[in-house]
């Protein structure tokens, strides 16, 4: 379609945005899958000219010039290196690897190549997600000190995930690299996890690997990164993130309860959202789930960065990064004791100050709290800068 758009303000920009969104000019031209018949489906379906079931047919064709692995995690690597030697730039869902060395060789592969690489962490694209990561950049928290990330839901959707020898993991690998990602673009991808100490059980399902983990991250400069995971919860999806900063803090619930709420006592009939465990009851759909999901934000950086020339938000070091802390994670959970997460290479800063940021009261003592209290006094707590005694003063 050839529109005339008649305005350019605020509405004109926001048609503008959702037809070149949703009809976008990034186009699939081919899709691989193991069975000419799913293939065939999914191309009539979604508009696509071809569909193979040749790995290596799809990633050579001459038309393509972007390949985006969406395989389960154990062939991550054998489709991102088909395309490398093909010479297409690559996009790679998360984790990018079941493990941080099978990252590290991923890395390796794409950057001697010299090929365009950008790793799919939606989580850090979602709408709410990019207004609150600007919200940090411009100090309005001040420095973030604390991230809790949540991701639950009731459990995958296809077999392999629940196959650790496939997967690499449980609910850490598979839910615990988007609460991880989050967590460092708050704190700062340059701020170095140092160690991790971690929870995981398999509480409920008969599988051989985690439903259930906490994890708590440590950075260089004192912030904690703390994500749960479930594989057991019931209700739905819930992702939810806090950020906590010396100046401030954010709330974010991107499902489950996002101010959309829906009572059926008949049925919705048919899908509701992602991980939805009833289509009866109170519902609570998603409005736009794949800009919510943060896809359309991710793709635009990814295709804007390859035209530019320039490295997307994440790429396969991100992903290198996040596999590295769970691999950590998965030892910390065995020994229960801090471990140090290491990196091959340490691509951020090296000593950063300490997070800590005291406010002087006066020449003499540092101001440890000020409340207003209900009867109109003000209270002061104080610090002795020289005896370290803690005082308090009302005014
Ligand atoms: N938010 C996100 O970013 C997000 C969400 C879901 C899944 N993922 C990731 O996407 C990847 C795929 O997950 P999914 O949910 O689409 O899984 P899925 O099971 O729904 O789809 C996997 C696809 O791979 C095909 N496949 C399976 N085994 C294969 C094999 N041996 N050879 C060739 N094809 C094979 C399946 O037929 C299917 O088409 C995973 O790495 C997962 O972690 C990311």
């Amino acid at each position: 379609m050839k529109i005339a758009m008649l305005g350019t303000g605020l509405i004109g920009t926001f048609y503008t945005m959702s037809l070149h969104g949703l009809r976008s000019r990034d186009k699939v031209v081919t899709v691989y899958s193991r069975t000419e018949e799913r293939g065939a489906k999914f191309a009539k379906e979604n508009n696509i000219p071809k569909s193979t079931t040749s790995l290596q047919e799809a990633v050579s064709d001459p038309d393509v010039d972007v390949v985006v692995v969406g395989l389960p995690n154990n062939l991550h690597k054998e489709a991102i290196f088909a395309a490398v030697d093909a010479g297409k730039a690559v996009l790679c869902t998360k984790p990018l690897a079941r493990n941080a060395e099978e990252a590290w060789e991923i890395l390796q592969k794409v950057e001697e190549a010299g090929v365009f690489h950008g790793y799919l962490e939606d989580l850090v694209y979602t709408p709410k997600h990019l207004k609150a990561h600007e919200s940090v950049v411009n100090g309005a928290i001040g420095k973030v000190n604390w991230v809790r990330s949540r991701e639950a839901h009731p459990g995958p959707h296809s077999d392999w995930f629940w196959n650790p020898e496939e997967s690499g993991g449980g609910a850490i690998i598979d839910l615990g690299c988007h609460c991880i990602e989050i967590g460092r673009s708050f704190i700062g991808k340059d701020i170095r996890p140092v160690e991790v100490v971690c929870w995981a059980d398999t509480q409920v399902k008969p599988i051989a690997a985690e439903d259930n983990a906490i994890g708590l991250v440590r950075y260089q400069n004192g912030a904690i990164g703390q994500f749960e995971v479930s594989w057991c919860f019931r209700g739905g999806m819930e992702l939810k993130d806090e950020v906590a900063g010396i100046d401030g803090s954010i709330r974010i619930d991107s499902f489950l309860r996002t101010g959309l709420e829906i009572f059926s006592a008949v049925g919705q009939k048919g899908y509701v959202v992602e991980k939805a465990e009833t289509d009866k009851g109170w519902l609570f759909p998603v409005g736009d789930e794949v800009h919510e999901l943060g896809y359309n934000c991710m793709f635009a950086d990814m295709f804007d960065s390859i035209e530019a020339g320039k490295q997307p938000t994440e790429d396969f070091y991100d992903g290198y990064i996040v596999n590295a802390i769970m691999d950590a994670c998965y030892k910390s959970a065995k020994t229960k004791k801090w471990e140090p997460i290491e990196f091959k290479e340490w691509r951020g800063k090296e000593n950063v100050e300490p997070l800590s940021a005291f406010v002087e009261y006066d020449e003499n003592n540092w101001l440890v709290k000020e409340e207003l209290l209900p009867d109109g006094r003000k209270k002061l707590i104080l610090k002795d800068k020289t005896s370290g005694e803690i005082l308090q003063r009302v005014e």
